[in-house]
């Protein structure tokens, strides 16, 4: 079961403005510095690392990655070594920023290599702590892995447990989707609970059929781990607001993180949650989210990204 949880709120304001009843779940809010969705995987997979014994945390991930940023926390709380692999600009890195800074802050060993030479450092250094008598665990890039689809499918018990005593039930739970074991475990956590709400996941990277694919079968496996017996009939996984790829952001997407600060008081980002509004913005406007329909857009956090990038600099 989770240790963290997160409130529900209601958005009046914009349900009024766009005529849907819409509610809020704000993992942004969660601990670590700036909270997300990874400190929900992290929370599952950290146990399962101390079960194990360990007491060394390996991973990779981009120069601004959440799931490094609370890694580098999570393993300094348990005083662990941590050793993140990180992708990108090394320009990218001064001014040290947002989850870079945090992971500094943290006492995480980083180093800095282009993307195709990630996999085999992340072997080195995992070699390297075996070699200095750590006992290290290797946490897949953004936490997709079956503990971290399980940390969602009960993520979805907390909302349910928090609506108890209301008729009110998502007919629609719109969620940023990267690797997509969020997604995967809220799909998981639907069926579970058998609501007849569907899970639109808006891609903040990847392509179909790609996308959709990979959260198939990450719902699938988790599936099969709970014991579950109900196929995974379609997965719908969104690629048309990816404005050119992972942390690019359109002119469109800026224009709704503006207009949702203004009117709920609720901070997006460029590069995950930003793009899930604009789409749940769209969807309404082409009535494939209807009038008065129940939607639950699903905060998976983002607030170091767009403090970190330059979208918003004058
Ligand atoms: C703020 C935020 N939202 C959404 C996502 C996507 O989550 P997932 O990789 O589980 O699809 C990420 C992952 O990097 C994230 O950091």
């Amino acid at each position: 079961m989770y240790s963290y949880s997160s409130l529900l709120e209601r958005q009046d304001r914009v349900s009024a403005l766009f005529g849907i009843d819409l509610r809020v779940k704000r993992d942004d809010l969660l601990p670590k510095s700036g909270g997300g969705n990874k400190v929900r995987k992290l929370d599952y997979i950290v146990r399962d690392a101390a079960i194990d014994n360990c007491d060394a945390l390996v991973t990779h991930g981009g120069i601004q990655s959440n799931h490094a940023r609370v890694t580098a926390l999570m393993a300094a709380e348990k005083g662990w070594r941590c050793k993140l692999i990180l992708h990108g600009d090394p320009n990218a890195c001064h001014p040290c920023t947002g989850n870079l800074l945090l992971m500094q802050l943290a006492g995480a060993e980083i180093e800095i290599v282009p993307s195709d030479q990630i996999m085999c450092r992340v072997d080195q250094a995992v070699a390297v702590l075996h070699a200095e008598g750590a006992k290290p665990y290797a946490i897949p890039g953004g936490g997709h892995c079956p503990a971290g689809v399980l940390a969602y499918a009960d993520a979805v018990i907390e909302v349910a447990e928090q609506l108890a005593g209301e008729s009110w039930i998502p007919d629609s739970i719109i969620v940023p989707s990267g690797t997509g074991a969020t997604q995967a475990g809220i799909i998981v956590g639907v069926i579970r609970l058998g609501w007849p709400t569907r899970v639109i996941g808006v891609s903040v990277g990847r392509a179909n059929p790609r996308g959709r694919q990979v959260v198939a079968q990450a719902a699938e496996e988790a599936m099969q781990s709970l014991g579950l017996s109900n196929c995974i009939s379609t997965v719908d996984f969104r690629d048309q607001w990816l404005c050119g790829g992972y942390e690019k952001a359109s002119q469109q997407v800026l224009n709704v993180i503006k207009s949702v600060a203004q009117t709920a008081g609720l901070i997006l980002d460029p590069t995950y949650t930003g793009k899930a509004f604009a789409a749940l913005l769209d969807l309404i406007e082409a009535g494939e989210i209807r009038r008065g329909e129940k939607v639950l857009f699903w905060h998976t956090g983002g607030l170091l990204n767009l403090i970190s990038s330059s979208y918003f600099m004058v």
